[in-house]
């Protein structure tokens, strides 16, 4: 088929000739290279990945009842059985036959549920006059024609003063993406509520405290070598008493107290005051998480500043850390080391995470310091408070590879000032960060060809980053495609980039703020977007070690006179497979002479893995969500030499084998 469309569209294209050295065995690809970016954004965490269908379950909120509707003789308490989260309701008996006391939940934009799935409620309780009671709960359908609004019930008997963990199991009887769930309290008897919950018991690797199946699952497939978490902006803070604390996240969840998120507020064009963090997915999920998926873990810790965009200098010892206030952030990098890797027999944080039921190490080898912070000239307001994380850090955990940042631009004069000093630090690798449009794109093809590569230079971490088209800042294919073109310069550059993130990864469609995103979900259906199969592809065909690919003795890399190809060439020592990506980001179809320089004469067996549109602007959507996914078809190839037709607009990912 592919041979067919060459004839008929490739007439007047020149031939391009790839000289691919089989070979020579180059750089290995490092495991961690292509990587997932999680940030509690567009609610990725709380009503996204983070399974709990309960909004505000603690009743922390500032508006305490935010997400509940209440009926009858609800009231507000404060003297809870959390100290951190000291609210919960009292539900007193109506007083009239007649009447009755309820809270109503609303989830988030909804609760969804599956017909004939579980649901485990859970809530803590007490009946504070002493005795017993009795509570219902319903699953119910508020909009509906039918005689009941029920779709789902149970009732859980609760007794005597003190407060008790109770739960139950519901069953849905219908699909609903819009439910609500009712707590009744007994009629007769006062009852006290607190961390009411519902979680879908089929959860990822069932983990009661779990993630959506669903969602988790979109990350396993991608197969990523490291997954940075909690972020982004939110491990700054606007201030740094919002600012994202680690140790906060961990312990028993109903213990763990509600911070803000920035994203709440930060674009008034799109606005979500409800939305804030639970830390019901905190750094021990994370971590599980992580090894669950096969990733390495990655925490960005807060480098002692709040927010640059949201804080300037001014005032500096107001909105960041005075220099000699740094130990206790300083600490909090040390205590999550600790935490994720120490002895629990010996320390409090390693002992924390065994009573949390992990005993054995989750094996953390990098640590990043700071998110997009930068310097000011005749101020390094960011450097010099990183030099001492660093030095500190160095000091008690060598063995950890610490990753500083260029800031949030991928050039100019804070991007000028802040790599070299990377490098002065002793930062084993920087975070750069880059959305940008499609022209940035089609220029960026040999970004790290001119790398510093001396034995001191810190490696690279794309951490973040994205095609935001001009004037199309959706997830449609063009911007995926530009993206495929760029990646080739990672792969080439592998020697020097340890791993890039493509940002962010999750969105609702009903709660965004930021796009693109990989992955897109409402309550019950999900789609992965263009880029995120562009990063699966990269991801399953990383290969072992790059190859050297050239046209005229250069990479090819969308540069004059290379017709908008982009390409680069593994090895596979695993399945012993060369793979060789070739982007083609023209309006032609464009002949290619694959030269496959060090394979014998012969015809070998391969497979040809295609993503293309003829539509630059579509996209994956909820209700077409496999509209654009890769094709594999199999078919062979000869060396030395084969000729091949790259449609316009297309990337095409050959694996062959040796
Ligand atoms: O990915 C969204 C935001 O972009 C991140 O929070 C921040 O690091 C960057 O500016």
């Amino acid at each position: 088929m592919f041979a067919a469309l060459a004839v008929a569209a490739g007439m007047n294209a020149q031939t391009n000739t790839f000289d691919i050295n089989t070979s020579k065995v180059g750089a290995p690809i490092p495991s961690t290279m292509y990587g997932i970016f999680f940030e509690d954004i567009n609610y990725a965490a709380d009503g996204g990945l983070y399974a709990e269908l309960i909004k505000n379950r603690s009743f922390e909120f500032p508006n305490n009842y935010a997400g509940w509707i209440i009926s009858g003789r609800v009231s507000l308490k404060d003297d809870g059985p959390f100290k951190k989260n000291p609210h919960y309701v009292r539900l007193a008996p109506s007083g009239h036959r007649d009447k009755h006391t309820m809270i109503e939940n609303e989830g988030f934009f909804g609760i969804g549920v599956k017909a004939n799935a579980e649901y485990r409620f859970s809530v803590w309780a007490r009946v504070p006059d002493g005795g017993n009671a009795k509570i219902w709960i319903d699953l119910v359908e508020n909009a509906t024609m039918t005689d009941d609004q029920k779709i789902g019930n149970a009732g859980l008997d609760i007794s005597g003063k003190e407060w008790k963990k109770y739960t139950v199991t519901l069953k849905a009887k219908k699909t609903l993406d819009k439910a609500h769930l009712r707590v009744w309290g007994d009629s007769k008897v006062t009852t006290d509520l607190e961390h009411v919950s519902l979680f879908p018991v089929d959860t990822y690797k069932g983990h009661e405290n779990g993630m959506r199946k669903d969602l988790a699952e979109s990350l396993e497939q991608l197969k990523p070598g490291v997954f940075r978490f909690p972020g982004g902006c939110i491990v700054e803070g606007t201030d740094l008493a919002t600012r994202y604390q680690w140790k906060n996240s961990v312990g028993p969840v109903e213990n763990r107290p509600l911070n803000e998120n920035r994203w709440h507020y930060t674009f008034t064009h799109r606005y979500f005051p409800d939305y804030f963090q639970s830390y019901g997915l905190g750094f021990y999920e994370y971590f599980l998480l992580s090894e669950e998926i096969g990733a390495e873990p990655l925490p960005v810790l807060n480098v002692g500043m709040s927010c640059q965009f949201q804080n300037g200098i001014e005032h500096e010892d107001e909105v960041h850390v005075p220099l000699d206030q740094l130990q206790p952030y300083i600490d909090d990098c040390i205590d999550l080391i600790d935490f994720a890797n120490g002895d629990p027999a010996t320390n409090q944080w390693a002992k924390l995470r065994a009573d949390m039921g992990h005993p054995e190490p989750f094996n953390l080898k990098y640590l990043g310091v700071g998110n997009e912070q930068w310097d000011y000239e005749g101020n390094p307001a960011f450097t010099k408070r990183l030099k001492i994380f660093v030095d500190a850090i160095r000091k008690v955990h060598p063995e950890i590879k610490l990753i500083g940042t260029t800031g949030p631009n991928s050039e100019g004069k804070e991007f000028d000032m802040l790599q070299p000093r990377m490098k002065e630090i002793g930062c084993d690798l920087y975070d750069e960060h880059f959305y940008r449009n499609e022209e940035w794109f089609l220029k960026s093809g040999n970004r790290y060809d001119n790398y510093d590569r001396s034995k001191k230079a810190p490696k690279v971490f794309a951490g973040e980053y994205a095609c935001h088209g001009k004037g199309k800042k959706w997830n449609h294919f063009n911007a995926a495609l530009m993206e495929a073109a760029f990646m080739t310069d990672l792969e080439r550059n592998a020697d020097i980039v340890e791993m890039a993130t493509y940002a962010p990864l999750f969105a609702h469609v009903e709660g965004w703020q930021w796009r693109p995103d990989a992955i897109w979900y409402d309550n019950l259906r999900k789609f992965n977007s263009c880029s995120y199969y562009v990063q699966q592809l990269y991801s399953l065909n990383k290969g072992t070690n790059v190859l050297s690919l050239t046209m005229n003795g250069k990479p090819v890399a969308g540069n004059d006179g290379q017709n908008g190809l982009f390409a680069s060439a593994v090895l596979d020592k695993n399945t012993n497979e060369v793979v060789i990506k070739v982007i083609n980001t023209g309006d032609k179809l464009q002949p290619v002479t694959l030269n496959l320089r060090g394979m014998k004469k012969g015809t070998y067996s391969a497979q040809l893995i295609s993503l293309h549109s003829d539509d630059l602007t579509a996209e994956n959507t909820l209700d077409n969500p496999t509209k654009i996914v890769p094709q594999t078809s199999s078919l062979s190839v000869t060396a030395p030499a084969q000729e091949i037709s790259v449609p316009a607009r297309t990337f095409y990912i050959y694996r062959i084998k040796k």
